[in-house]
């Protein structure tokens, strides 16, 4: 579907603005089959996952209209969506269940697919429906549930980011009050509830690990702008990072992203917040240790971004993956460009300061292919890769287009499956 081609990079300096969080508009637009009026999200970005999204709600009978970058969604009679090719191509696709369940009494959906980092069950988001009176039955590829939602008590035995939506999407029309507990803490959950609040919904303790939800009769439309994408900005601020040169993102929030910035300041650059953005200058030089945890741990979407950034730190860093099991398919291709990366179960050692040579390489997953461009730009001469699966465009609205902006030397070639084959 895309080939990149990457030239070695020394300097990256300028301005960029950050587009709006994919993963906080993609539980959102899935509001859209909790009201019949409509709700209008602002800023919507251009990527392949929410134009999936958008088909998946269209099947699931929401009406869809767009107003130059604003995307309006409202449903008068929801319905489980068919196809499961549909939604076998992206994660977020289950967050359907909940709202579907809600307003309709029942919900069948395929096992969703996206980006092969883990096992990626779906059994806490299962649970939770169970929790609010569902009863579920699992056939193999799918899942029915059926039942009027009534309040309860959920805990959840991992704090899991799509289980606390789905559950939040269901229970703000359930009968009474539900209480989840070790819910997640990521600003996407946050700005889910303060949309939701907008629509309506009463919550309380989101962003915390006890969230309360009040169900209501029926929610309202509104018009909201959802959060700036806070994995978009750490991959710019880590491509800064890799080079000599003074970066200013706009339209970011630092607050929702300290773990980053913090190894960012590690590794020896400097960040200054003022009113215009956040500002990186300098260029890392020493080595950091990076364990993924759960919000506001050091987010697992970074991990991959900032293994390229310790390609470049002379010495041994060390990357613990706690969140995803198989979440390191990109330090294969990376030794293709001549990295050294020692993996150990879910710990990666990153021997880096080493000259890294320019070869073809490709894209594993959405923020390995990022980390890849990135890796691209530390190489010497031309890297050139392949993401035949489309991955980066799934998370990134024009990556390449914001790296060009910054003087980078980064394009993309979209090319045809059929070619391929041809
Ligand atoms: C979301 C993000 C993804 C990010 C991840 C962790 C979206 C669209 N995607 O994914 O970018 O990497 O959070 O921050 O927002 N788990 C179970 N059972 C479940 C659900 C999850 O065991 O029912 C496990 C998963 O296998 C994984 C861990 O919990 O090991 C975290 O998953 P979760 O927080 O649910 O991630 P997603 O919502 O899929």
């Amino acid at each position: 579907m895309a080939t990149y081609r990457i030239r070695h990079c020394e300097q990256l300096s300028g301005e960029v603005s950050i587009h709006a969080s994919k993963n906080a508009v993609l539980p959102i637009l899935c509001a859209g089959l909790l009201t019949s009026e409509p709700i209008t999200i602002e800023k919507v970005p251009l990527l392949t996952d929410v134009e999936t999204l958008v088909d998946i709600l269209t099947e699931c009978g929401v009406h869809t209209s767009k107003h130059q970058d604003a995307l309006i969604l409202w449903s008068d009679e929801p319905r489980s969506p068919v196809s499961e090719n549909l939604l076998s191509r992206m994660r977020a696709s289950v967050l359907v269940m909940g709202p579907l369940l809600a307003r309709t009494g029942y919900a069948r959906v395929a096992l969703p697919g996206g980006c092969a980092i883990g096992q990626r069950p779906i059994d806490l988001h299962i649970k939770g429906m169970q929790a609010l009176g569902a009863e579920a039955q699992l056939t193999p590829g799918s899942v029915t549930l059926q039942g009027e939602l009534k309040g309860g008590n959920v805990y959840l035995d991992f704090p899991s980011v799509g289980a606390t939506e789905n559950i939040i999407l269901a229970a703000v029309l359930a009968k009474g009050t539900t209480r989840i507990e070790n819910a997640a803490k990521e600003p996407e959950i946050v700005d889910l509830c303060a949309f939701l609040t907008e629509m309506g919904a009463k919550i309380s303790g989101s962003g915390t690990g006890t969230i309360l939800i009040e169900g209501q009769r029926q929610l309202h439309g509104c018009i909201y702008k959802p959060i700036p994408d806070r994995i978009e900005a750490g991959t710019i601020l880590c491509a800064a990072a890799m080079t000599e040169g003074s970066v200013l993102l706009r339209g970011v929030r630092p607050d929702h992203m300290r773990a980053v910035l913090f190894k960012l300041v590690e590794s020896g650059v400097k960040l200054k917040e003022t009113g215009a953005g956040l500002r990186l200058s300098g260029k890392a030089s020493q080595p950091i240790q990076v364990r993924t945890l759960a919000y506001p741990g050091f987010p697992t979407d970074m991990q991959a971004p900032m293994m390229a950034l310790a390609l470049k730190l002379r010495g041994t860093s060390v990357f613990l993956e706690t969140i995803f099991e198989n979440r390191f398919m990109h330090a294969r291709e990376m030794a293709r460009l001549g990295a050294s990366i020692r993996i150990e179960d879910r710990i990666a050692l990153v021997n880096g300061g080493h000259v890294l040579a320019g070869s073809t390489v490709s894209s594993t997953d959405l923020r390995g292919g990022a980390a890849m461009i990135l890796a691209g730009l530390a190489a010497e001469g031309e890297t050139v890769l392949k993401d035949p699966d489309g991955h980066i465009a799934r998370g990134y609205e024009d990556l390449p287009g914001m790296l060009r902006t910054l003087g980078a030397d980064v394009t993309m070639d979209e090319w045809d499956s059929a070619d391929a084959n041809g």
